[in-house]
């Protein structure tokens, strides 16, 4: 059990997270044991089982990780049952209006909003570094053409890790950061470029990582193209709605792969194929086909509730749901208001959204939904928004790639300063065979 006041000691602990004030009694096998309870800042309670095993020879059993505390981490708050989001303490709806993707990113990096001179001097190293090394093209022209963009992603992210050297200095980690971010986005633009047939563009150091993002995507060699900077700005907003999310399935895979002190590139991939799946990082993609879906079939969105309420059917209504909101996530209300604008400004249809709304009304009606606390997620209306602007369907769940990153970072970085960081090791509950003996393959 900790020692009363090990918890000061912890590097890694926010400024106020108390010490282990109080105890839960554990009876077992006659015995009984106390185990600490520790409080973070925000009143939340975690039962200290660091010495369960030890003490009593018992582990916990907890499939999905859903009672599971994995660390201590300042970087990203969220109260599922209020709908509340803050990233290193400021509320999303506070960033999504005023501030800018770097300016999270930093924020979510080193912990506090940037000086001015801090931004400009971050902005900088990261324009100048999005361009790829040229013999990175080969390794796009090795990939089949009807890849999905996420695995290319991940190889290429994979990849960076034999251009660049090891991050084993505060200096080199700082460059790797810096790395990551401004190729990330020259990454993804390829691998979208390569899959349709068109030659990728070069990065350009006149605008901002947004446009650059949309220029690299759009622009062909043989004619101009212009950055609406309301596209931009939403693509932006993107971005920082989808920075952080604490210990999500990426996140902490990230923090597990990293663990093993396995390079920053390679660990960031790990995360990457983590977001690809459709439970997660995919679920904007799953929108946009459950939404054409419907689309073509007149009338079907009851039909599809319907289904989707089945316990007999597989189908799920895709952006519906979260482990953590018990209640609307906040980061759909903010795009929910977005996306009419979006449409207008860009002429695009609006029947997606249309139907999209219709769907949440129903459901929001619905016993079902309501009873099992399910609510739109961010990914309910992202897809939509991405439709719009023109990014490809397969390239949504690259895009949720390019807003976490700082986040992943931030909690590579947390982990590797955190004294407590050992490799990650869960056990498990044996459920196979006690031992038996070797039948040889001829008396089978
Ligand atoms: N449609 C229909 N029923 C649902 C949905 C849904 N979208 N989500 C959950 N349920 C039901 C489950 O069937 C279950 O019902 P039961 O209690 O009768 O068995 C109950 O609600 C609880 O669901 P779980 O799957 O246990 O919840 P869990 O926390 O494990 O899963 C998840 C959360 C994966 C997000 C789930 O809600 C889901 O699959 N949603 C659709 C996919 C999606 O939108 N993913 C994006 C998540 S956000 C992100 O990653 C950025």
């Amino acid at each position: 059990m900790a020692e009363p006041g090990i918890e000061e000691k912890r590097k890694g602990a926010a400024p106020s997270a108390g010490a282990a004030q109080k105890s839960a009694t554990l009876q077992y096998d006659g015995k009984s044991y106390s185990l600490p309870i520790v409080e973070g800042t925000e009143s939340e309670r975690a039962l200290d089982i660091t010495r369960l095993r030890q003490d009593t020879g018992l582990i916990t059993l907890d499939s999905g990780y859903g009672n599971t505390g994995a660390c201590r981490s300042s970087i990203c708050f969220i109260d599922g049952e209020q709908g509340i989001l803050r990233y290193r303490g400021y509320p999303i709806e506070q960033l999504a209006e005023k501030s800018s993707f770097l300016e999270v990113a930093w924020l979510l990096l080193y912990g506090e909003l940037p000086t001015p001179e801090r931004l400009t001097g971050f902005t900088r190293e990261i324009t100048r570094h999005t361009m790829l090394h040229e013999d990175f093209r080969r390794f796009f022209d090795f990939m089949p053409k009807s890849a999905h963009p996420m695995p290319v992603s991940a190889a290429a992210v994979a990849a960076l890790s034999t251009f660049y050297k090891e991050a084993d200095t505060e200096d080199r980690v700082f460059r790797a950061i810096v790395r990551l971010l401004a190729k990330m986005p020259t990454i993804a633009a390829y691998a979208y470029k390569h899959s349709i047939g068109q030659p990728p563009m070069y990065p350009r150091n006149d605008l901002d990582y947004c446009s650059n993002f949309l220029y690299m995507m759009f622009a062909t060699p043989c004619e101009p193209y212009y950055v609406d900077p309301v596209v931009a700005r939403v693509l932006d907003l993107l971005l920082i709605l989808h920075a952080d999310h604490e210990q999500n399935c990426s996140t902490s895979t990230v923090r597990l792969v990293g663990s093993s002190q396995s390079s920053l590139y390679a660990t960031i991939a790990s995360g990457i194929s983590a977001l690809w799946g459709p439970l997660h990082g995919g679920a904007n993609q799953k929108v946009i086909e459950m939404l054409e879906r419907i689309a073509l079939e007149e009338g079907s969105a009851e039909v599809f509730l319907r289904k989707a309420k089945d316990k007999d059917d597989t189908t799920r209504l895709m952006g519906f749901g979260h482990r953590v909101y018990k209640s609307y996530d906040p980061r759909a209300a903010i795009l929910k208001k977005s996306c009419k604008e979006v449409i207008e400004r860009v002429g695009a249809s609006s029947k997606l959204l249309e139907i999209a709304m219709r769907l949440e009304e129903i459901a929001l009606e619905d016993d079902y939904f309501v009873k099992r606390k399910l609510y739109p997620n961010v990914d309910f209306y992202s897809g939509v928004i991405y439709q719009a602007i023109g990014i490809p369907v397969n390239m949504f769940t690259v895009m949720f790639t390019l807003g976490r990153l700082p986040g992943w970072i931030a909690h590579w970085l947390e982990m590797r300063k955190d004294p407590d960081t050992r490799i990650g090791r869960p056990r498990q509950v044996y459920t196979g065979h006690r031992e038996r003996a070797y039948v040889p393959l001829d008396q089978r």
